[in-house]
């Protein structure tokens, strides 16, 4: 086979596989029949260069000319096998799908790679390493590389910290690397979740964008690489620790999946195709996103089956569906200096069990979930006193502590059959436990087990934990969480169904959190929460409208001691709670779309229908505008063609709006009917609003 093609969902790859290599020649948009002949596209020999074309292979290789960071590194104890020369031994294709065979005969290494592009567009690529010598092969990492044309101009990623991730940053590309690594031992605060690559002024709804991402909870990086001849690769692989992966005879090391999009529909574009592969994965929750309150911002550590069964019930009455105890009900947990890793509940608090709590629960017509952290440890636990060696970490000597605890070594069989058993016979007593929020509390840089480097296997021991509980307890749905969202990732969601988006509730962060987050994952897959008015993280106070449209999009809930609301605000708690199950079925199945007419100091996006028949849309003011007027807020998406009604959502914030009178149509009954065409170049006149205010548009077609 002299080259493959390979279309579906509208992208398309073609991989030149002559001379032994294989090349991706084009990843785009489908091409139109006759098929280039790829050997005719080869390009010239540059002065002082190698007396080939050189051109990145899907494991680029010094031995064939490339001169960035290879695919494949390692070497054996001689040293020997450190330049591979990678040749194809068997190729076999179908419409979708590649799978290659890759071989150094001499150094005894196969690769194994598997394309396959899905009727949404995403590309799944895989690969796997095999040491076919008897002797050891010490693995320094294996990744993937996909070309980037010329007209690549910027990368767009996403960082962040605690309580403020996925922030957008853009940059041009140059010549050099940019790469963004995570060395947290998971995926961390300040993981790109999508990382992208696009041409010159790319947006939201414009411009070419090529997207992936790692689905991996462990250390990874993403990167971007242009060399000095203008090749450019995206790329993203794991990052292995000294000594971490040493195959022996026979053994292999898979690589975490890449995932890849491209779109000439700009960002959204790329977002959409992810959504769409997420939405129908078979594992997609399929029941109507509940409206959650989750009781940390609440009560904390404040357990008391008296005022938390008041609590659920004022939760009922504005419309909670699903009630989640968080941090604070197993043993010795009064703070978090103590507990972790002793997974039954404490007797003092709770001399009935949580029996009495979850029959309230479910009395009230809501179902329970509970707050769990099985992979950490807190030195003062009857697990660490009995197993002080179940701590993860170098031989020797104990790792620095982080909120108080330690990793436990799931690596170990003991341990991770210990953790197990408790959370197995926690579900089995508790069968009204419909929801667990499994958090993951720490960094942790020097994992390690039997004095060896452990990140990459206690991974993959966490993902077969969730694997193992959820084949025990089906309906059990899990949320990733991660000291707010430091474990978001296509990895950890394979085996989950929501992800803790951070651990701000403030309404202003929140933002541009979820909009960094949802670039990659759906909203209904994004716990989004109304805080208190004062926010615990930031300290700002936010109107009750902000917070209620913030969470709107995304699996709504509430995070917040109702017990101290006013009527007022519970009031406008139940209506904003109306609203939400009114549309959520809109809300998560539709197509996220961003303005891209807007300046830092507002936002306005929406999710419109599959069929562009009604559309919800959110216009947030961030910080004060700097024109006088504000600019109507323009709505992409709709069918140009048709007819729309648009009306407030939830009522006006009169407390927002900044200027007098309100735009024409709002003074003349709040209605206004426009085209789609119009609706997305001219807009909707909106009201100036005030900083950390925002307003809900609600979109129907007319007809
Ligand atoms: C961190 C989480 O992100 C919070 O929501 C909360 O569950 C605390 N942990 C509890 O310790």
């Amino acid at each position: 086979m002299e080259q493959a093609y390979l279309e579906n969902g509208g992208t398309a790859l073609l991989v030149d596989l002559r001379d032994g290599d294989a090349v991706i020649v084009h990843w785009g948009d489908a091409l139109p029949a006759p098929l280039p002949d790829a050997a005719l596209l080869l390009p010239a020999v540059p002065r002082s260069n190698f007396d080939v074309p050189i051109r990145p292979s899907l494991v680029p290789q010094a031995s064939r000319g490339w001169r960035g960071a290879p695919g494949l590194s390692g070497a054996r104890d001689d040293g020997s096998g450190y330049s591979p020369l990678l040749t194809v031994r068997s190729a076999d294709a179908t419409a979708t799908r590649l799978d290659l065979e890759l071989e150094d005969a001499v150094a005894r290494l196969r690769v194994r790679i598997g394309l396959e592009l899905d009727a949404h567009g995403i590309l799944h690529a895989s690969a796997e390493l095999e040491n076919a010598s008897d002797a050891a092969y010490r693995l320094v990492g294996l990744e993937l590389a996909l070309p980037l044309p010329a007209r690549a101009a910027e990368v767009l990623d996403h960082a962040g910290r605690w309580g403020r991730e996925k922030q957008q940053q853009r940059h041009g590309i140059a010549h050099g690397e940019w790469v963004r690594a995570g060395r947290h031992g998971r995926t961390g605060h300040d993981a790109t979740g999508l990382f992208a690559a696009g041409t010159a002024g790319f947006g939201f709804g414009r411009g070419e964008v090529w997207g992936i991402h790692l689905a991996w909870s462990g250390d990874h990086r993403h990167r971007v690489e242009r060399l000095g001849d203008g090749q450019t690769v995206i790329a993203a692989g794991e990052l292995l620790h000294p000594g971490e992966v040493v195959l022996g005879a026979g053994e292999r090391y898979t690589a975490p999946e890449l995932l890849a999009a491209h779109s000439t529909e700009g960002l959204d574009g790329v977002s959409a195709r992810f959504h769409r592969m997420l939405r129908a994965r078979p594992t997609h929750p399929r029941t109507p996103r509940p409206v959650v309150l989750n009781t940390w911002e609440a009560v904390y550590f404040r357990h008391d089956l008296d005022e938390l069964s008041r609590l659920a019930e004022t939760a009922a009455a504005v419309g909670v569906e699903r009630f989640v105890l968080d941090d604070g009900w197993f043993r010795g947990r009064r703070d978090d200096h103590a507990g972790l890793g002793d997974w039954v509940v404490d007797a003092d608090v709770w001399p009935q069990g949580l029996g009495p709590l979850i029959e309230r629960v479910e009395a009230l017509g809501m179902r329970f979930g509970l707050w769990v952290e099985p992979e950490m440890v807190n030195e003062d636990s009857d697990l660490v006193r009995a197993h002080p060696d179940w701590i993860a970490g170098p031989a020797g000597r104990r790792s620095l502590e982080w909120r108080h605890q330690q990793v436990l070594d799931l690596v170990n069989p003991d341990a991770f059959a210990h953790v197990l058993g408790q959370l197995d016979a926690l579900l089995s007593e508790n069968q009204g436990i419909a929801f667990l929020k499994w958090d993951q509390n720490r960094d942790q840089t020097e994992l390690g087990s039997g004095g060896r480097a452990s990140t990459h296997a206690q991974t993959l021991a966490a993902y077969r934990m969730l694997d193992e509980l959820r084949r025990r307890h089906p309906d059990v749905e899990i949320e990733s969480c991660s000291s707010g969202g430091a474990r978001v990732d296509l990895g950890v969601l394979a085996r989950t169904d929501r992800v803790w988006a951070s651990d701000t509730n403030d309404a202003l962060e929140r933002q541009l959190i979820q909009r960094g987050t949802q670039a990659l994952i759906p909203p209904e897959l994004v716990g989004a929460h109304i805080g208190p008015a004062h926010s615990h993280t930031t300290g700002r106070t936010q109107d009750l409208s902000f917070r209620a449209i913030t969470a709107l999009v995304g699996h709504f809930g509430i995070e917040w001691d109702i017990l101290r609301a006013s009527d007022a605000e519970r009031a406008e708690l139940a209506q904003a709670i109306a609203y939400y199950r009114d549309r959520r079925e809109l809300l998560h199945s539709g197509r996220l779309v961003h303005a891209d007419d807007r300046g830092p100091s507002s936002t306005v996006y929406g999710v419109v229908a599959d069929d562009r028949s009604e559309a919800v849309f959110v216009v947030a003011q961030l910080t004060l505008a700097p024109d006088e007027q504000t600019p109507p807020a323009t709505l992409p998406g709709l069918d140009p063609a048709r007819r729309y009604r648009v009306r407030f959502g939830l009522p006006l914030d009169e407390r927002g709006v900044g200027e007098r009178g309100a735009p024409a149509w709002i003074a003349a009954g709040g209605e206004l009917e426009l085209t789609g065409a119009a609706l997305a170049v001219i807009g909707v006149p909106v009201p100036a609003l005030l900083p950390e205010h925002a307003l809900l548009l609600d979109v129907r077609e007319v007809r």
